[in-house]
């Protein structure tokens, strides 16, 4: 069975007591059913306080944003994957695009962190998508599976089924821009196929992909409903409660 998620990616948003508050609210209002998952993508300081706050409920977990590929060392302002699961982080958003731009995160260094956060038994979201520009030029699904094998596809399978997906076409994030829930669903569709051709059928249906990409409450269901997509990982609309408690209800949005 495959797990459907609402991912909130907080970005470098809210202050300590801000975020703590707002995951308060999320604890105590959302209600996900037992084959759903919501995760908290917050900043390091909220981290370890919300998992705390989160013991009661299961189905509600946090993720880092990011990680170092190296265990420890002389790599000032980074943090380790051995540093987040001492502290009992389960989930890490990896390959953001915002990462990929700003901070030159290539798919061989992806490919090392997603390796360093399995050992430490820490399950990567791994983002991709691709640009307006290549969207434009047509060859977005080979930009996107490309960016699947060079950084996730030397897994044996056993790990490769603690990967979750995140599809996030870079002209849909923060701009207002959905991709239409046919556009979700064809390059969700390729993904799975492509994850099936070397993994199997089995892994490949038990992948949750996610779709980010301006996400809010009014197109959630719609998103939600593709036979491929699996929930979201949402940016503006996860750092208030009003705006994402409804996403995460989406989730139970029967498929088309
Ligand atoms: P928005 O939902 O703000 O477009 O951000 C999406 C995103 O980047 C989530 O990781």
């Amino acid at each position: 069975m495959r797990i459907k998620i609402a991912a909130g990616n907080w970005k470098m948003n809210q202050s300590y007591q801000e975020g703590i508050h707002l995951a308060q609210e999320i604890i105590e209002k959302a209600n996900p059913q037992k084959d759903e998952l919501v995760i908290l993508g917050c900043p390091y300081i909220h981290l370890k306080d919300i998992i705390n706050l989160s013991q009661e409920k299961t189905n509600i977990k946090v993720a880092a944003q990011n990680c170092h590929q190296e265990k420890s060392g002389a790599y000032t302002g980074e943090i380790s994957v051995s540093m987040l699961s001492s502290i009992g982080v389960e989930y890490v958003i990896l390959g953001h695009s915002e990462r990929r731009q700003y901070f030159r995160e290539t798919n061989e260094i992806l490919s090392a962190k997603v390796k360093g956060a399995l050992s430490s038994n820490i399950r990567p979201i791994f983002c991709c998508g691709e640009s307006l520009e290549i969207r434009t030029e047509g060859w977005h699904i080979r930009y996107v599976k490309n960016q699947l094998v060079k950084a996730l596809f030397d897994l044996s399978p056993e790990d490769f089924k603690r990967i979750i997906i995140a599809y996030e076409p870079i002209w849909a994030i923060g701009t207002g821009l959905t991709a239409s829930p046919q556009q979700a669903q064809e390059m969700h569709f390729e993904i799975r196929k492509t994850i099936e051709e070397h993994f199997g059928t089995s892994i490949a249906n038990n992948t949750s992909i996610l779709y980010g990409g301006s996400v809010k409450p009014n197109n959630a269901k719609e998103l939600f409903s593709q036979p491929d997509v699996d929930g979201g990982l949402v940016g503006g609309a996860s750092l208030t409660s009003e705006s994402f408690l409804p996403i995460i209800s989406a989730l139970s949005t029967p498929k088309v």
